[in-house]
């Protein structure tokens, strides 16, 4: 952003503004939400540890409660970090985290060697044997009413990934996570940020099937599928996670409680990845008088992330 002439950078802070606006109208609001009088605190960098572990989504984000192809290089997509680095330590009852596993030693005929045996290194799938294994997955029952698996979109090079909740009809039937009408509210929120929906962010889910009538996913459903998850986010290794929705939050932080209790407050995903919990798009399409306070708090928590991210504020802000 700051390389950018003055003439360009109006133009990038214009069609943020344009973004967050037409989010705004998306949601049935016809101006800009306001920080009520007694706002609170700032939200903290990130910092706070969550347990993590698998399934544990309390409700979904389809009736979230009332409580209740890489493409040209962009300004946030990292340098990825050096293989071999010394791995966090996870915390208690996390899964064991999905990195290069090392069997024991061969014997070796030639033991008088002073030349250590060669080591088996099992490597991690590559994301796209990852996405074919998915594909062909009948480990739950959803496997035997999708139309397609869904991956993910966006660029797996990019530091900031939004995980959502499971595919609704539109992705069941393209294959493509949030391409329906959250989906469209979604690129705005991300559009809102200065960011490229292509470029700037990789969009995945809890689960990769669809659930019939868009139900909820059940918790052995969540259990069966997110070491998928895992195993994704280990290869993407983003800076930052934007976790949408309850059943989003607690299948990656393993908490029971509701997104307005987490909501904004940095929480880590297997005590390394900073994960910021936020409202499900689906549910600030909905219209009632709580929307337009829970729009201000998303963006509220997306203008934490882009902190946390080191961008540029948004010229509304
Ligand atoms: N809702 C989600 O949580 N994920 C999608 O992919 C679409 C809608």
């Amino acid at each position: 952003m700051s390389n950018l002439e003055p003439r360009e950078e109006l133009a990038s802070i214009a069609a943020s503004l344009r973004a967050y606006l037409e989010w705004q109208l998306d949601c049935g609001s016809s101006g800009i939400p306001r920080r009520p009088r007694a706002a609170t605190a700032a939200v903290p960098p990130a910092q706070a540890a969550a347990t993590p572990s698998a399934a544990s989504a309390a409700t979904s984000a389809k009736d979230e409660p009332s409580d209740p192809s890489p493409a040209a290089p962009s300004p946030i997509v990292r340098e990825r970090s050096t293989p071999g680095g010394a791995p966090a330590a996870p915390p208690p009852g996390s899964l064991p985290p999905i990195t290069l596993t090392e069997s024991a030693p061969a014997p070796s005929k030639r033991s008088e060697s002073a030349t250590p045996a060669p080591r088996t290194i099992a490597e991690p799938r590559p994301l796209p044997v990852l996405v074919s294994d998915v594909a062909s997955c009948t480990k739950c029952g959803l496997h035997a009413t999708r139309t397609n698996t869904v991956f993910s979109r966006g660029n797996p090079e990019a530091k900031l990934c939004f995980v959502g909740e499971a595919p609704g009809a539109d992705e069941d039937a393209q294959g493509v996570p949030f391409v329906g009408r959250a989906g469209q509210l979604l690129d705005k929120m991300i559009q809102a940020m200065g960011l490229d929906p292509a470029k700037d962010v990789y969009v995945c889910n809890i689960i990769k099937c669809r659930p019939p009538e868009n139900r909820r996913p059940e918790p052995d459903e969540i259990a069966t599928c997110i070491p998928y998850l895992h195993e994704q986010l280990a290869l993407v290794e983003p800076k930052v996670i934007v976790a949408l929705g309850n059943t989003s939050v607690g299948a990656l932080l393993g908490t029971k409680l509701g997104i307005t209790k987490v909501r904004g407050s940095w929480k880590l995903y297997r005590g390394k990845i900073p994960v910021m919990p936020t409202y499900h798009p689906s549910y600030l399409l909905r219209s009632s008088p709580q929307q337009s306070e829970a729009k201000r708090q998303a963006w509220e928590d997306l203008q934490a992330v882009m902190k946390e991210l080191g961008l540029a504020k948004p010229a509304r802000s």
